[in-house]
């Protein structure tokens, strides 16, 4: 049954894939400009990706809308309706704000997730519209719904495999042991940290661990390189308002925390104490997680 499915939606990747790159670039071209609203839409205030939050409802309620119908209530069907398209058109602008910054794969099943919800919504509207008539037979508004919820949670299905599968919008850092233990820090050719260039992100090595290292003044911080987002490279980064700025999606993080400043990432990242070893050098040790 698993394969299956999986063969199922994988047969719509030569449509998905380049719809899925054309819509890419003007759903980022919309949000550029207004990052704070991108922000809010990513959930960085929560702490929390704000689509995978804010789906049970249009979905829950669209079942009860169902459930009403079904059981002969048409006047709460038709408001439980109404309330499901709005919750739907909300869920989903939170989740283009996480599309703008997809990619590969999970690109390509977000685009099929996100089509199957345009077409189930388009069902629900013209389910409503004909509702809104107060038709004296309402087998196809209610038929509508009803086709409308199995497309829906078949969409629900492809997007659970772009979070759960394809590990889209989850911490790179989900598991990663917060160890307390010291570990030396490889500085390469730098003997000593206080003579890094100013606000330079460097790559070092604690363990199997790769660190941004970062001096600000007097102080050197030290993050974990590899975003939380989706990995991308923070030792190619660059140091903006006391962040360190992703190369790829531009996540911005502070340095000396690790606390996420910018989305799209809604996660901190890890953040380093450095002390000087007894024996000489350097080593680390992962600051706790608030
Ligand atoms: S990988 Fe996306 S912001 Fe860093």
């Amino acid at each position: 049954m698993a394969r299956l499915l999986a063969r199922i939606v994988a047969m719509n990747d030569g449509w998905a894939r380049p719809l899925g790159e054309f819509n890419r670039r003007w759903v980022s071209a919309i949000f550029r400009p207004i990052r704070p609203i991108k922000d809010l839409l990513n959930g960085r205030w929560l702490g929390h990706p704000l689509h995978a939050a804010s789906t049970d409802l249009p979905i829950g309620l669209l079942l009860g809308a169902v459930v009403l119908d079904l059981v002969g209530q048409p006047a709460a069907a038709d408001i439980v309706l109404l309330a499901t398209i709005v919750t739907m058109l909300l869920a989903a602008l939170a989740g283009l704000a996480d599309y703008a910054d997809t990619e590969g794969t999970a690109l390509t099943r977000a685009t099929t997730h996100s089509t199957l919800m345009v077409v189930a919504l388009v069902l629900l509207v013209v389910s409503a519209i004909l509702r809104a008539g107060a038709p004296a037979d309402r087998t196809v508004p209610i038929a509508l719904s009803i086709i409308g919820f199995l497309i829906v949670t078949a969409g629900a299905f492809v997007g659970g495999d772009v979070a759960y599968v394809l590990g889209n919008m989850v911490s790179r850092h989900a598991f990663r042991g917060a160890g307390t233990k010291w570990i030396k820090l490889d500085t390469g050719d730098v003997t000593e940290l206080a003579s890094l260039p100013e606000a330079t992100p460097t790559k070092m090595r604690a363990g199997i661990n790769d660190l941004v290292v970062v001096r600000l003044g007097g102080t050197v911080h030290a993050l974990h390189a590899v975003c939380a987002h989706a990995g991308g490279p923070l030792n190619e980064g660059t140091i903006v308002d006391g962040c360190v700025e992703c190369p790829w999606h531009a996540s911005r993080f502070r340095l000396t925390d690790g606390l996420v400043r910018q989305g799209p990432s809604v996660y901190d990242q890890p953040s380093y104490e450095i002390r000087t070893a007894e024996g000489g050098g350097y080593e680390v040790r992962r600051n706790a997680v608030a």
